[in-house]
C-alpha cells in the first residue's frame, strides 16, 4: 500500500469501528436484508450515497421503531398478520418530503408502509422510479412519487441535468416563486400547499421524514394544522435555519413554528451531531436509535446556533 494512503485508511477504519461501537443495531451497507436494492454503481447519486453515516442509520432505526410499533398495534387490535397483500387503508402512512435518492421511501415501503414521496428534482425522481421499476418492483404498489415540493404554493426552477444534491436555483437555494433562474437548463416545478393534497389526509400519517435543505420551516408551518388535529404522529426533520430565509421563511417565523411543534410533542429528541448541542444537554443514549441522542435540550438555542454558524441538526418530534 502506498504510504501516503495509510493515514487515510487508518482513519476510515477508525471511523468504521466507532460507528460499529456506537450502533446497537447497525444497518448493513447493502440493503438486501431490508428487502430492497438501493445501491447502483452506474448512477452517481446512488454510487456515492450509502446512507451509512451514523445520523442516517439513526433515522433508519427510527423508521423501524415507529413502523414496527404501528404493525404491532395493528396486530394486537385487529389480530391481522401483516403482509404486503393488505389493503392500503390498513397500512401506516409515511410522507417522505425531500425524497432525494429514495432510500427512506424504499425503506418505508419495505417495512410495509404506504409512502407518498415529494421531490422537486427531476433527476432524483427519475433514478428512484428506475430503481423501483428495475430492482424493486415488489414495492411499486406502495409508493407514490410526486415530482413537486411542498410549502407555500409557487414555482421553483430545478436543473434538468443529472444532479440529485439538493442544490438548485440561485446559488443553489432559490426563494419560492423566484423563477428568474428558468432557462434552457432548468425546468419549472410546482411547490404545493399540503392542504391541497386532500387524498393524503383521509387517514393519519404515521411518520413524516423531511430533508429539504432549508425549506422545512415553510413546510412545517403548513403541516402544523395537521399536527394540531392529531393527524401526524411523528416528524423526523433535518433543520437548516441559515437557509430558511432563502426558502420562504424568516428565522422568527421558523422558530415560532418549531416551538409550537415542540409544545405539541410528547418527546423531542435531537440526533447525533458532530457539533455541540447548545444549552447544557443531558445526553440520553437511546439504545434502539443507536448512538448518542439528546433530550431536554435548548431547541431554540440549537436553532439559533445553527442559524449563526450554518449547518444543520436532526430532530425527532413525537406527538403520540
Ligand atoms: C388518528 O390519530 C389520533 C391520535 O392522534 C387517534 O385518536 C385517531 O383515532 C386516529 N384516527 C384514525 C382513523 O386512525
Amino acid at each position: 500500500m502506498h504510504r501516503t494512503l495509510l493515514p487515510v485508511v487508518a482513519l476510515l477504519l477508525w471511523a468504521g469501528a466507532l460507528d460499529a461501537r456506537l450502533l446497537s443495531t447497525p444497518i448493513p451497507t447493502t440493503t438486501a436484508s431490508l428487502g430492497f436494492e438501493y445501491h447502483d454503481d452506474s448512477v452517481r447519486a446512488l454510487h456515492l450515497k450509502f446512507f451509512d453515516h451514523l445520523v442516517e442509520q439513526q433515522v433508519a432505526n427510527i423508521f423501524k421503531l415507529v413502523l414496527r410499533g404501528a404493525y404491532e398495534a395493528r396486530q394486537r387490535h385487529q389480530k391481522l398478520e401483516y403482509t404486503h397483500d393488505h389493503p392500503r387503508h390498513e397500512r401506516p402512512v409515511v410522507l417522505d418530503v425531500g425524497m432525494n435518492s429514495g432510500f427512506y421511501t424504499m425503506l418505508s415501503a419495505s417495512l410495509g408502509a404506504r409512502v407518498y414521496a415529494f421531490e422537486p428534482q427531476v433527476f432524483c425522481v427519475g433514478i428512484v422510479r428506475d430503481l423501483i421499476r428495475t430492482k424493486n418492483l415488489h414495492l411499486a404498489p406502495l409508493i407514490e412519487i410526486h415530482n413537486m415540493g411542498l410549502g407555500t404554493t409557487g414555482v421553483v426552477a430545478v436543473p434538468k441535468r443529472s444532479v440529485c444534491d439538493g442544490h438548485f436555483g440561485t446559488d443553489g437555494i432559490p426563494a419560492v416563486e423566484d423563477v428568474e433562474d428558468l432557462n434552457e437548463e432548468t425546468v419549472a416545478i410546482p411547490i404545493v400547499d399540503p392542504q391541497l393534497l386532500l387524498p393524503l389526509w383521509f387517514r393519519n400519517v404515521t411518520l413524516v421524514k423531511m430533508d429539504t435543505e432549508g425549506a422545512e420551516a415553510d413546510i412545517l408551518k403548513h403541516l402544523l394544522p395537521f399536527v394540531e388535529a392529531g393527524r401526524i404522529h411523528h416528524i423526523v426533520v433535518e433543520i437548516m435555519p441559515s437557509q430558511w430565509i432563502n426558502r420562504a421563511s424568516s428565522l422568527n417565523a421558523g422558530l415560532r413554528t418549531i416551538k409550537r411543534l415542540a409544545a405539541l410533542s410528547k418527546r423531542v429528541i435531537a440526533l447525533t451531531d458532530p457539533r455541540v448541542i447548545t444549552g447544557g444537554v443531558p445526553r440520553a443514549d437511546t439504545e434502539e436509535i443507536g448512538g448518542p441522542t439528546y433530550e431536554e435540550f435548548d431547541l431554540e438555542g440549537l436553532i439559533r446556533d445553527r442559524h449563526e454558524r450554518g449547518g444543520a441538526c436532526n430532530v425527532w418530534f413525537s406527538f403520540v
